[in-house]
């Protein structure tokens, strides 16, 4: 018999369940953002962290009644601040942030819901790249790109029997959220995951929009990213300005049909 005084209360049950996990990403403020996700049935348990990026800690769990999909895919920012100056950049010149506040706590919402607002670009403009389910705090909830737990490998870590193929969807994806305003920013080897020999971009969270005043530096040098590798690991050429024009032409004329 368990008295009523010593039988777990759920909520902070729950919270304590999240807190167990000790990473250092896991502080309270996250465990609150956490707890809401439990709560509206995006996820039901927590499995186990798959990667650890440089602004993030990357978590696999098991999704809630929300979520279709069986896992769900945690990216939760972490609370340091040492990497903020440079995500101010991408802030400040975006006009979908201004006034909003500087204080660290908020940046990180603000980040994480720029990248949640980025992903539902992605998908409205029909790039491959993990659906966004929910942004909550310095908690992002999104498809998980793999199999059987196992996340997709990255471009970078994996040989492609139909590069040509692969590298061509990418530029396909720059220019469809080209055609809906939108340059990733840090498209690399590093931020393409590779699943049934399909490009799936992933990490939005600099992304900016087309009119932000450093767009077509950071699509050059997205565009330079790509070319550059597969011209090194697989010896294919590329017109880098040709790809960038096209990109630019894609935003020109908009995704009005
Ligand atoms: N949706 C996803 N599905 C599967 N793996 C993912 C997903 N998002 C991120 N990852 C894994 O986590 C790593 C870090 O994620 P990323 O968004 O690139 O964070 P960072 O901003 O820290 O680079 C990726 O390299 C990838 O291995
Ligand atoms: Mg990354």
């Amino acid at each position: 018999m368990v008295s009523k005084r010593k039988r777990p209360d759920r909520d902070r049950f729950t919270l304590k369940e999240v807190l167990k996990f000790g990473s250092s990403s896991i502080d309270e403020r996250t465990a609150a953002s956490l707890k809401k996700l439990f709560g509206i049935g995006i996820i039901s348990s927590i499995h186990f962290q798959i990667a650890s990026g440089k602004e993030a800690d990357i978590y696999l769990a098991q999704n809630g009644s929300r979520v279709k999909d069986e896992v769900v895919l945690l990216k939760i920012f972490r609370m340091e601040t040492s990497s903020f100056g440079k995500r101010e950049d991408y802030i400040r010149g975006d006009m979908r942030f201004s006034g909003k506040g500087t204080d660290v706590n908020k940046l990180i919402d603000i980040w994480c819901r720029k990248e949640y607002g980025n992903l539902k670009i992605a998908e409205e403009a029909g790039v491959m790249a993990p659906r966004p389910y929910y942004a909550n705090g310095n908690v992002l909830a999104m498809e998980f790109i793999g199999e059987n737990g196992i996340p997709s490998p990255r471009l970078k870590d994996m040989k492609s029997e139909h590069p040509e193929r692969i590298m061509e969807m990418i530029f396909e994806s720059m220019r469809k959220l080209g055609s809906y305003g939108l340059v990733h920013g840090d498209m690399s080897e590093y931020n393409v995951l590779v699943k049934n020999n399909a490009p799936y971009i992933i990490d939005f969270g600099q992304a900016v929009r087309i009119d932000h005043p450093r767009a077509k530096e950071f699509l050059e040098r997205d565009v330079h990213n790509i070319a550059t590798f597969f011209r090194k690991r697989y010896g294919i050429l590329n017109d880098e300005s040709s790809e960038i024009t096209k990109v630019l032409e894609a935003a020109d004329k908009g995704n009005a049909t």
